[in-house]
């Protein structure tokens, strides 16, 4: 009599299941074409995000971050692999179903602020709940409280370019808070900073992520920062190694 071998039972996953990521990236590729050259910039790289977690980013210049961060906040595409957030594979949403993930879960934070140069901190800040149509008296509350709890709180009128360049970061943090996303996307958001200003904003932005049962990745160059992570990854040669556990 021949046993038959059982199979102890992992429930069936379906193909785009989270297994509990929050975000979760599998063997993310990215090419850039340049004339007849293919310059690949991520070769098959793996992420995974969970709630609660916050996670730094390192890497040299030219390394992929902020393109792997765009990738993760469905603002670029793979070129092969995928990207799921709680468990939905971005390549399955329609245009307007990833413009609302965009607006609604995601809260990114540019490298370079991308602020809008015509309105004020406190309508940058306010522009994505307003784009969810949030009433005005709500956004302005929000908005308000968000700008003084970066230190805003007396530039509230004050278009970009008469912020500087740590306030216009800080004024683009408090505008990827305003929707209250379930993850938070950073890239170099300290980078403008001085070292005791960063550390409260960071404190700040763990506080409304992290600290709240969301999520949290930082690009980051400060070696003070990636310190407070609960995981940091390296990225090097288009991978992601992990560095601390
Ligand atoms: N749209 C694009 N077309 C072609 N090449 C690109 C494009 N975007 C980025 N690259 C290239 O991809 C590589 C990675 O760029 P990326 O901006 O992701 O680096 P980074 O790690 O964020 O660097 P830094 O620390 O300087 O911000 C660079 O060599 C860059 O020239
Ligand atoms: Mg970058």
């Amino acid at each position: 009599m021949t046993m038959t071998k059982t199979r102890r039972g992992k429930p069936a996953q379906s193909p785009e299941s989270s297994n509990g990521a929050v975000l979760r990236a599998s063997g993310v590729r990215k090419s850039y074409r340049d004339g007849d050259r293919t310059l690949e910039v991520l070769r098959g790289l793996d992420f995974e995000l969970h709630a609660g977690e916050f996670v730094a980013i390192i890497g040299q210049s030219g390394s992929g971050k902020s393109t792997l961060l765009h990738i993760l906040g469905a603002l670029d595409r793979v070129t092969t692999g995928t990207v799921a957030l709680n468990g939905r594979d971005y390549a399955t949403l329609s245009a307007a179903q990833l413009d609302k993930v965009r607006a609604t879960q995601i809260g990114f934070i540019y490298q370079f602020h991308h602020l809008l140069p015509e309105f004020s901190a406190l309508e940058n800040t306010f522009i994505p709940g307003m784009i969810q149509r949030r009433p005005t008296p709500a956004l302005i509350a929000r908005a308000t409280s968000l700008l003084e709890r970066v230190g805003l709180g007396e530039r509230l009128g004050h278009r970009p370019v008469k912020l500087s360049g740590g306030e216009q970061q800080r004024v683009a943090l408090a505008r990827a808070l305003m929707n209250d996303p379930a993850v938070v996307l950073a890239d170099e958001p300290t980078g403008d900073l001085d070292q005791k200003t960063g550390q409260e904003v960071l404190d700040f932005v763990l506080s409304q992520t992290a600290g709240e049962g969301k999520s949290l990745v930082i690009v980051t160059h400060d070696p003070a920062i990636a310190a407070r992570a609960n995981r940091v990854y390296t990225l090097e040669n288009g991978r992601l190694n992990t560095t601390k556990t």
